[in-house]
């Protein structure tokens, strides 16, 4: 297996797999439902045009269970270790709306479909810091408007963050790990054929192969509490086998 303190540039994608194991529903295990809703109800512009206050109590939901529930797990913080003690460029893309990578001390990271923690404002579309519900009666702190507050969430149909530079980073780097997502969803499910094509080894870390052939040069099948820390820290790994 690649020891990832070989390589100068480093690019991790980690989907919903990675916050399973904190008691984050992943979208695609749960039969097409996301918590009991269909991604049409609650993760599109039209659900929040059509039903602006559903959409709202399903996000004031995954809210709040974050803030209650959730805490990073053994797969957050070895990300974090190693983005600490690696000497190269590391960047962390996350398709996630939690903030456990940020928990668990990640620092160079995108959220490519939004945070959880934050809202948008429909009038001036600044991005603000938001741990509270949010109603169609909230009144937005920087514009005065009530009702023009929405999550800051990237919804199906809407165009991902920060595209320009994740293309930049993927272009130069030479190890590319795609973690706990289904690659079902793009265009986060071309970063590994972009990642390749620039000269990139690519691995994948995932509970189980994604489609019938992987086409990853290489993967390793199991949690994510197990594998990450396996593959980002072999040290400790060899520490455990030799006890
Ligand atoms: N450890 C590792 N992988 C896991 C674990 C685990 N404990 N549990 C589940 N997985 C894997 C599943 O096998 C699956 O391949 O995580 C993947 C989760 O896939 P999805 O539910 O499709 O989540 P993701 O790929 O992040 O979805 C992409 O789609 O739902 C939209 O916008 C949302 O960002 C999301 C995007």
């Amino acid at each position: 297996m690649l020891n990832p303190y070989d390589f100068n540039s480093v690019v991790v994608l980690t989907g919903a797999g990675i916050s399973a194991e904190s008691g984050l529903k992943t979208f695609r295990d749960s039969g097409g439902l996301w918590e009991g809703h269909s991604i049409e109800e609650v993760a599109t512009p039209n659900a929040f045009n059509r039903n602006p206050d559903l959409v709202h109590t399903f996000y004031n939901l995954r809210r709040k269970q974050l803030l209650d529930e959730a805490a990073p797990n053994t797969a957050h913080m070895a990300l974090a270790d190693f983005e600490k003690n690696f000497e190269g460029n590391f960047t962390l893309i996350t398709q996630n709306v939690d903030n456990l990578h940020e928990q668990a001390g990640s620092q160079n990271i995108f959220h490519m479909h939004g945070e959880l923690l934050k809202a948008r404002c429909l009038e001036c579309r600044q991005s603000i810091d938001w741990d509270q519900k949010l109603e169609t009666s909230t009144v937005s702190p920087c514009c005065n408007i009530k009702g023009s507050l929405r999550p800051d969430i990237v919804w199906f149909g809407e165009i991902p963050m920060h595209m320009k530079q994740i293309e930049q980073i993927l272009e130069q780097c030479d190890l590319f790990v795609s973690i706990g997502t289904s690659g079902q969803v793009y265009p986060a499910a071309g970063f590994m054929q972009m990642a390749s094509f620039a000269g990139a080894k690519t691995v994948e870390l995932n509970l189980e192969a994604c489609g019938r052939y992987s086409r990853f040069d290489h993967a390793i099948y199991g949690p994510a509490t197990k594998i990450v820390r396996q593959f980002f820290d072999p040290a400790s790994e060899e520490k455990v086998n030799q006890q």
